[in-house]
C-alpha cells in the first residue's frame, strides 16, 4: 500500500475544528496523518504533570475515522520550564553561552538530564499508544541535525571521542599536523569544540574540523539510536520507527543515523519555480535516490511541499499547477511508499505561518487542496505497486565526509560537493536510467556504471571497491578533486588523483581552480565547456577522450578513459557544463552497454519493479508541455504531469 496524507498540528486549532478537518481528510482520500512532534510543552506543562487528554482525544478521533497515525516523540522542543530550571539541558552557542530559547530544537542531545526527561515523556507516550492499532509508526524527534552544541558536556564528549580515536596526544597532533602555527596540544582538557568568531572557521586546522564533524555526526546518531532503543522496548516489532532527515546547516550522516531505524524518511521541498537557466540542476530526484540508497530500500516522504515557502525569509512563489500532484508521484517513482504533505493547514500563529499548507488560514479549500485530492485519487489506484522498487544499473557514490570536507575548505568559487553529485546524477537520469545514490563504501557488484564525484577524502574501501569493480568489467567515472586527502584531512603526498591514479591511468600534473570562468573543451567533433576546476592531465596508460580548447593548456587532456582489467575508468579533470557531463555520461553508458533514451531537459523516466510487475514513470518537471518519443511512441506531457504505465 502507498500511504498518502498530511502533517497535522491539532494543537494549533480549536477543538471544534478537529471533526471537520478529519471529515475533509477522509473525503479527500487521506490514509495517514503525522502528529505530535512538537507538543512536549502541552503534554508536560509543569515538571512531572502530564496532560494527555487532548492527545488521547485526537488519536481516538483519527483512529475512529480509520486514519493511520504516525506519532512523533516531542523531544525537538523541550518545555521552557526545563531550560529555565535545568540550563544544562540547553545547547550552548559558539561563545559557550546558552542559546536563546523560544525557537525550537534547543535541546542538548548529550545532556544526561535532558535524556532523563526525554525518556520520561517518551515513556508516557508509549504507555498510552505503543499498542494503539491506529499508530502505524513512530518518528523520533524532528529533523535531528549534527550536534554542534558547545556546552561543557558536549565538549567533554568531543574530547573522549578524540581520546578513543587517537589514544595519544602525539598521534593526534601528528594526524592533524599541529606543528603548523604552533598548534601542538599538550593536554586533553585543552581541547574544545571549534569556537569563533574572531577568525573564520576555515582558518582552523582542517584535521581538527573534520574530526569535529565526525563527532557531531556520531553524537546525533547516538541520540537517535538511544531513542530508538527506548521506543523499541515498548513498541511492537511490527510498528516501524523512523526519523525525518533533511539537508541543513549541519547535515547528519544519513547512513549512520538510520542504521538502527526501520525505515528512512525525508522532508522534500522542491523548487516552486523551474529555473530558466539551462545549466540549473533543480530536481530533488538525487535526494530521493539518496534516501532510497541509505538502506537500499524504499523510503517515506513525511513532509512534502504544499505551497509558498516562507517565514524566515520572504515568501517564495506558490506551487505551480500540477506540482502537488506531480511531485507527490515523483516521490513514489523514486521509491517512496508514503507521501505526507506539509501541512494540512497553514498556521495562523507562530513563526511558521507563511510556510503554507494545503489549505490557507481561511480554512477554505482552494486550488492546492483540489490538486491534493487528485493526488490522493491517483495514489489510490497504485496498489499494484506493492512490493516494487526501483532497480538501477548506475550508481553515484555519496560520502558525508566529502560533504563536510568541502564545507571546511572551499576548493574553487562555486565548486561544492553536493552540487557536483547532483549534477552527475542529473547527467545520467537525463538518459532515462534509474540511478542509485549509495554509500561510498557500499558493494558495487550489482551495477554497470559507478560515478565517484569529488571523492576528496580518500576512503580506502572505496578505492578497493572501485578497483575490483572496474577490473571485473565495470565502468567507473572518477572526477576532479578525488583522492586529494587522507583520512586526517591532510593532503596526500603523491600525484593526484592519488589512490585512484592506478585505475584511471592518469596523473594530474597541475590544476587550475578556475571558479566561474568557462573553459572550452573539445570531445571528438563536439565543442563543449567546463568551469570551476581544470586538472592538467598526464595519461600514463589512459587514452584521451576530450581536450581543453582554451587557456594555456589548450590541446591537453581534460577527460581520459583507461582500460583496467575487463572494465574502464573515466577521469574527468574539468567540472563540465551540462552538455559535457551528458556527453561523458552517454559515453559511459555506451561503454557499459546500458540501454538509455534521449529525453527533453526535465523529463524523467524511472521504473519500479518486482519479480512479477514493472511500472514506468514518465514525469515532466517543467513549466511547459514537452513532446518526445519513447519506445516508438510519441508522448506529450503537460507541466508536472506524471504518466504511469504498467509495462
Ligand atoms: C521542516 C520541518 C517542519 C517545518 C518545515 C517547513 O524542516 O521539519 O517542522 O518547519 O520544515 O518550514
Amino acid at each position: 500500500m502507498i500511504h498518502i496524507g498530511v502533517d497535522y498540528y491539532p494543537e494549533h486549532w480549536p477543538r471544534e475544528l478537529w471533526p471537520d478537518d478529519i471529515a475533509k481528510m477522509k473525503a479527500a482520500g487521506v490514509t495517514t496523518v503525522r502528529i505530535a512532534e512538537f507538543t512536549w510543552g502541552l503534554l508536560e506543562p509543569r515538571e512531572g504533570e502530564f496532560d494527555f487528554e487532548w492527545l488521547d482525544d485526537i488519536v481516538k478521533q483519527l483512529g475512529d475515522a480509520g486514519l493511520e497515525i504516525i506519532l512523533g516523540t516531542p523531544t525537538n522542543c523541550a518545555p521552557l520550564w526545563m531550560y529555565r530550571d535545568y540550563p544544562d539541558t540547553l545547547q550552548c552557542e559558539k561563545d559557550g553561552n546558552p542559546t536563546f530559547t523560544g525557537i525550537r530544537g534547543h535541546r542538548c542531545y548529550e545532556s544526561p538530564r535532558f535524556r532523563k526527561y526525554a525518556a520520561r515523556i517518551i515513556g508516557e507516550m508509549t504507555k498510552r499508544y505503543a499498542h494503539d492499532p491506529h499508530v502505524i509508526a513512530w518518528q523520533i524527534d524532528n529533523e535531528p541535525d549534527a550536534n554542534h552544541c558547545n556546552c561543557p558536556e558536549c565538549t567533554a564528549k568531543f574530547r573522549s571521542f578524540l581520546q578513543a580515536k587517537y589514544k595519544s596526544l602525539d598521534a593526534m597532533n601528528k594526524a592533524w599536523g599541529t606543528d603548523v602555527w604552533s598548534g601542538e596540544i599538550t593536554r586533553w582538557q585543552d581541547i574544545t569544540t571549534p569556537k569563533g568568531p574572531l577568525y573564520s572557521p576555515n582558518w582552523l586546522n582542517p584535521g581538527y574540523l573534520l574530526d569535529y564533524e565526525r563527532f557531531a555526526a556520531q553524537s546525533t546518531a547516538d541520540y537517535v539510536r538511544w531513542q530508538y532503543t527506548l521506543l523499541r522496548q515498548a513498541v511492537p516489532e511490527t510498528v516501524p520507527i523512523t526519523t525525518n532527515a533533511c539537508f541543513c546547516g549541519h547535515t547528519i550522516d544519513f547512513h549512520q543515523t538510520f542504521a538502527p531505524l526501520d525505515i528512512v524518511s525525508y522532508d522534500n521541498y522542491p523548487e516552486v519555480r523551474i529555473p530558466e537557466d539551462e545549466e540549473a540542476v533543480y530536481s530533488t530526484a538525487p535526494e530521493l535516490d539518496l534516501m532510497r540508497g541509505v538502506k537500499q530500500k524504499n523510503f517515506w516522504i513525511v513532509e512534502q511541499l504544499s505551497g509558498p515557502k516562507g517565514c524566515w525569509g520572504p515568501m517564495s512563489e506558490t506551487t505551480r499547477p500540477g506540482m502537488i500532484e506531480g511531485y507527490g508521484l515523483q516521490d513514489i517513482a523514486h521509491g517512496a511508499d508514503m507521501v505526507l504533505q506539509f501541512r494540512w493547514r497553514s498556521a495562523a500563529r507562530g513563526a511558521e505561518m507563511y510556510w503554507h499548507g494545503l489549505i490557507d488560514q481561511s480554512n477554505v479549500p482552494g486550488r492546492r487542496f483540489a490538486e491534493f485530492e487528485k493526488l490522493c485519487a491517483r495514489v489510490k489506484e497504485l496498489d499494484w505497486l506493492e512490493g516494487t522498487a526501483p532497480r538501477a544499473e548506475v550508481a553515484v557514490l555519496y560520502g558525508p565526509e566529502q560533504l563536510e570536507a568541502f564545507g571546511i575548505q572551499t576548493q574553487s568559487p562555486g565548486l561544492d560537493y553536493r552540487p557536483q553529485l547532483r549534477a552527475w546524477h542529473e547527467a545520467f537520469a537525463s538518459y532515462g536510467v534509474n540511478v542509485d545514490v549509495i554509500a561510498e563504501d557500499a558493494p558495487l557488484d550489482r551495477y554497470r556504471v559507478v560515478v565517484v564525484p569529488c571523492h576528496f577524502i580518500t576512503n580506502a574501501k572505496t578505492v578497493a571497491n572501485i578497483n575490483a569493480f572496474v577490473k571485473a568489467g565495470g565502468t567507473a567515472i572518477i572526477t576532479n578533486r578525488s583522492g586529494v586527502k587522507d583520512a586526517a584531512n591532510g593532503c596526500v603526498m603523491q600525484a593526484l588523483p592519488g589512490a585512484f591514479s592506478e585505475v584511471c591511468g592518469v596523473t594530474v600534473s597541475e590544476y587550475d581552480p578556475i571558479g566561474e570562468r568557462t573553459v572550452k573543451v573539445r570531445m571528438g567533433e563536439c565543442e563543449l565547456a567546463g568551469s570551476l576546476w581544470a586538472d592538467l592531465l598526464t595519461p600514463t596508460t589512459a587514452e584521451t577522450v576530450a581536450v581543453y580548447d582554451s587557456e594555456f593548456y589548450k590541446d591537453t587532456p581534460a577527460v581520459t578513459r583507461n582500460a583496467y582489467g575487463s572494465g574502464h575508468a573515466y577521469y574527468v579533470g574539468v567540472c563540465g557544463k551540462r552538455a559535457l557531463r551528458r556527453a561523458v555520461a552517454k559515453a559511459a553508458l555506451e561503454t557499459a552497454d546500458v540501454p538509455h533514451t534521449e529525453l527533453p531537459r526535465g523529463v524523467q523516466l524511472t521504473t519500479r519493479e518486482s519479480d512479477t510487475v514493472k511500472a514506468r514513470f514518465l514525469f515532466n518537471e517543467n513549466e511547459t508541455a514537452q513532446t518526445f518519443t519513447v519506445g516508438g511512441e510519441r508522448i506529450t506531457l503537460q507541466p508536472f504531469e506524471m504518466r504511469i504505465d504498467r509495462i
